[in-house]
């Protein structure tokens, strides 16, 4: 695995269902073939990847969003914490070459442009100390259950690759994907909740500045809700 993907990704975009792509701005494009090959995370063997080789000197923490968008959030945690790897996925080229365009010189940031699940499936066990999703897709027709981030296979590639005591944090604005997302991780042992009231999923644990779904749900008036969970060390079994 080289230090900073210098192959091309191996997308598997027919299992990602992203509608329709937008047509990139010349500017937009030339971001993405200048910028982005230094910063690629490719896919490579699995479970083969530490992902804190991916700097020099080697990471102490690592931390991963799942679903950037725009990249709001995953810059403002790189800005708040310049030590620590701050690695994003996110397939849609628009949200990767806004991120570019806004992340300036920071150095602390790698990005996987393919979807997060095969990127999961390629991490050592216990590499990475913080997850978040920012509002993902909740796909709620039955039928779509394959594309949903709190599906089992999922959750159990998170409670792998998590070390102890590693968070996952994840905002969204659906009832549907919140109750989806705790009767799993109820499943899967090693995730504890970390709620004790109300204010803990009310509330983000630090503020930071709204993503832009997050913008729209508040707009249209949906409540949003933060889940917080903690990897024990226990694995169930
Ligand atoms: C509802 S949007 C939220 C975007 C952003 N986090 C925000 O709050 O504005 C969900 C995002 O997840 C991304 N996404 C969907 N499936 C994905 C997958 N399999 N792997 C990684 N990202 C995915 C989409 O491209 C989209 O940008």
């Amino acid at each position: 695995m080289p230090p900073s993907g210098e192959n091309p990704p191996i997308v598997k975009r027919s299992r990602l269902h992203l509608g329709r792509m937008r047509k990139l701005s010349p500017e937009r494009e030339a971001l993405l073939a200048g910028k982005l090959p230094g910063l690629r995370v490719a896919l490579g063997e699995s479970e083969s990847l530490d992902p804190a080789t991916l700097c020099e000197p080697p990471a102490r923490d690592v931390w991963l969003e799942i679903g950037f968008g725009a990249g709001e959030h995953l810059l403002h945690q790189a800005r708040e914490h310049p030590e620590c790897l701050h690695i994003g996925c996110e397939p849609y080229p628009a949200g990767v070459a806004r991120l570019l365009a806004c992340m300036g010189d920071a150095g602390n940031i790698r990005i996987h442009d393919g979807d997060a699940f095969d990127f999961l499936s390629m991490l050592r066990p216990s590499s990475i100390s913080r997850c978040y999703m920012m509002f993902p897709d909740p796909w709620p027709k039955k039928r779509h259950g394959k594309r949903r981030m709190t599906r089992m296979e999922v959750v159990g590639q998170l409670a792998r690759i998590l070390k102890k005591n590693a968070e996952l944090r994840i905002a969204t604005d659906s009832g549907t994907f919140a109750g989806w997302m705790l009767a799993n991780m109820r499943r899967c042992k090693p995730f504890v909740w970390d709620a004790d009231r109300s204010r803990d999923w009310r509330e983000p644990r630090e503020p930071y500045p709204p993503t832009r779904y997050e913008l729209k749900a508040r707009r249209c008036g949906r409540a949003v809700m933060h889940l917080n969970f903690r990897r024990s060390g226990d694995n169930g079994s």
